[in-house]
């Protein structure tokens, strides 16, 4: 078994971003706009939908994740994401819209203005992080598109590469691509749910769904779909990846949920990246991971049997 020791972290110490600096240019930004200076652009006060928790550092953000294109190690996104080429970027969006379009990405992102979004976010796993994101809510994109009465909901697809991402070529497959998620039209309407275009104050790097993906803190992170292509409006609650792959395990709307294990492990708990490693005490999870005000999308639903 290889063993590795110290700081072998895949991105170079230049890019990690010292927080103490990151925090300060905040709170100096804030002041600026509090004193009326007009200061524009970069930063704002904090968002009311942010947490006040501790962010956790770039590294972490940018070194631990889950990107199956990439390989299934947490490394792998960080190792060899690199070759994956951003711009151009097209998206789709179409289905049950009376506007649908294909978009060079620029074309699509002119109209938003992103805010920095302080989120607490929940693997599966067992595992969280504090990220800020940068990004606008995913209600003004699906207004634009002008969705037609019958929508109910939307279906987001990743883009297939195979050439540049090496998880794609894997035998047997990890997973049929495109990666599939979705959601409920009231669930992608809400204020909290987000396309994030980048992360402490910079573009989303490639391990973290550059140049464009979903946020939705409230559920857990694998709904969180990367490196988005194409939005489609749709009737009928369309098929995700990994509710394809292990129905039994992940379910449609993946709602973090303390009382409701996953069927080989307990989610009452969660371990805080950065906190001591395998020994740190654990967190207890929040119902929909701390964002109660989402509670009322699933008034009168059974939540166990709609996982
Ligand atoms: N999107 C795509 N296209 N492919 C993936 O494998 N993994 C998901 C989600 N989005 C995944 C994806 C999972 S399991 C998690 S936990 C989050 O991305 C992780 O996001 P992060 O690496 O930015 O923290």
């Amino acid at each position: 078994m290889l063993i590795r020791v110290g700081t072998d972290l895949p991105i170079a110490s230049s890019e990690i971003t010292p927080r103490s600096l990151w925090l300060r240019r905040r709170d100096f930004l804030g002041a600026g706009a509090a004193l009326g200076l007009g200061l524009t652009g970069v930063a704002r006060a904090a968002s009311p939908y942010s947490t006040d928790e501790k962010p956790n550092s770039r590294a972490d953000i940018t070194g631990y994740n889950n990107f199956y294109e990439f390989g299934t190690d947490k490394s792998d996104p960080a190792a060899k994401a690199g070759r994956l080429k951003t711009k151009p970027w097209t998206l789709r969006i179409d289905g049950l819209v009376d506007k649908p379009a294909d978009y060079a990405l620029e074309d699509f992102l002119k109209p938003f203005s992103t805010e920095e979004r302080i989120y607490r976010m929940r693997c599966v796993e067992g595992w969280s992080m504090v990220i800020p994101w940068l990004g606008f809510p995913l209600a003004e994109a699906i207004k634009r598109a002008q969705p037609q009465a019958s929508a109910r909901y939307v279906a987001f697809e990743t883009l297939v590469r195979p050439e540049e991402m090496p998880g794609q070529r894997s035998f047997p497959r990890i997973i049929p691509w495109p990666y599939r998620e979705g959601l409920r039209l009231d669930e992608a309407m809400h204020p909290l749910t987000i396309l994030a275009t980048g992360l402490y104050g910079e573009p989303l790097p490639n391990q973290n769904g550059a140049p464009l993906r979903l946020v939705v803190p409230w559920k857990y992170g694998f709904k969180g779909i990367k490196s988005i292509v194409r939005m489609t409006l749709v009737a009928e609650q369309p098929k995700t990846s990994w509710n394809m792959i292990a129905p039994d395990e992940y379910g449609f709307f993946a709602n973090v949920n303390p009382e409701v294990d996953h069927p080989r492990w307990s989610q009452a708990t969660e371990r805080r990246i950065g906190e001591g490693g395998l020994f740190a005490k654990r967190r207890p999870t929040l119902m929909f991971n701390g964002y109660e005000s989402v509670a009322s999308l699933y008034s009168g639903m059974d939540l166990r049997a709609n996982f």
